[in-house]
C-alpha cells in the first residue's frame, strides 16, 4: 500500500526540480556571449573606420567565435527560460532548432572568414556576414534595450 505514495513524492519532487531556476547555467551562457561581444568590439571599431585595420586581432576575433558559439545551444535548457538577469525571450525555447541552429550558422561563417579576409579590401564584407548573425539573432531571441 506504501508504494502509490512513494510514486507521488516522486513526481511532486521531479516537478519541482524542473520549475527551479538555472541560474548557474544562465551566468555560464551569458560569459560565452561576453566573450564573444569583447571579442567583436574592437573588430568593430575597425569596420567602423574609427580603428586602424588590424589583420591579427580580426583573425583572433573569429577565433574566439568559433570556440565559444559551438558551446551555446546546451546552455539553454528548460530550466534556464526565466532566473538571473536573463534577456533570453521565451521564443528560444518554441524554436528551438532554429536557434540552435544559428550558433552553428555562425560558427561556420566565422571559419569561412578566416580565410576570406586576408587584407582590409577583403575585411568589410566579410566581417558584415559573421556579425551579421549575432544581429539577426539578437533581435529575434533577446530581450531589446529599453
Ligand atoms: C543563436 C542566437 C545568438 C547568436 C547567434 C548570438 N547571440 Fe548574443 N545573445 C543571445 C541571447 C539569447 C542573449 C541573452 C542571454 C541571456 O541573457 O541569458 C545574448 C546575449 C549577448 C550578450 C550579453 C551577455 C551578457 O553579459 O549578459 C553579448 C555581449 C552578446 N550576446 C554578444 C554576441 C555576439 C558578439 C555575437 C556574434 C559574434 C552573438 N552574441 C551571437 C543570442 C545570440
Amino acid at each position: 500500500m506504501r508504494r502509490p505514495l512513494l510514486v507521488l513524492a516522486a513526481v511532486v519532487l521531479g516537478a519541482t526540480a524542473v520549475s527551479a531556476q538555472n541560474v548557474t547555467i544562465i551566468k555560464e551562457r551569458q560569459d560565452h556571449l561576453k566573450k564573444m561581444g569583447d571579442a567583436v568590439k574592437p573588430v568593430g571599431a575597425m569596420f567602423k573606420g574609427e580603428a586602424d585595420f588590424d589583420l591579427a586581432k580580426v583573425q583572433a576575433a573569429l577565433k574566439v567565435i568559433q570556440a565559444n558559439a559551438p558551446q551555446l545551444p546546451p546552455l539553454f535548457p528548460d530550466d534556464s527560460k526565466t532566473g538571473g538577469d536573463t534577456e533570453a525571450l521565451p521564443k528560444i525555447w518554441e524554436n528551438k532548432a532554429d536557434f540552435e541552429g544559428r550558433f552553428q550558422k555562425l560558427a561556420d561563417a566565422a571559419k569561412a572568414a578566416e580565410s576570406t579576409i586576408t587584407d582590409e579590401e577583403s575585411f568589410p564584407d566579410a566581417w558584415k556576414t559573421v556579425v551579421g548573425n549575432c544581429g539577426g539573432c539578437h533581435k529575434q531571441y533577446r530581450k531589446p534595450k529599453s
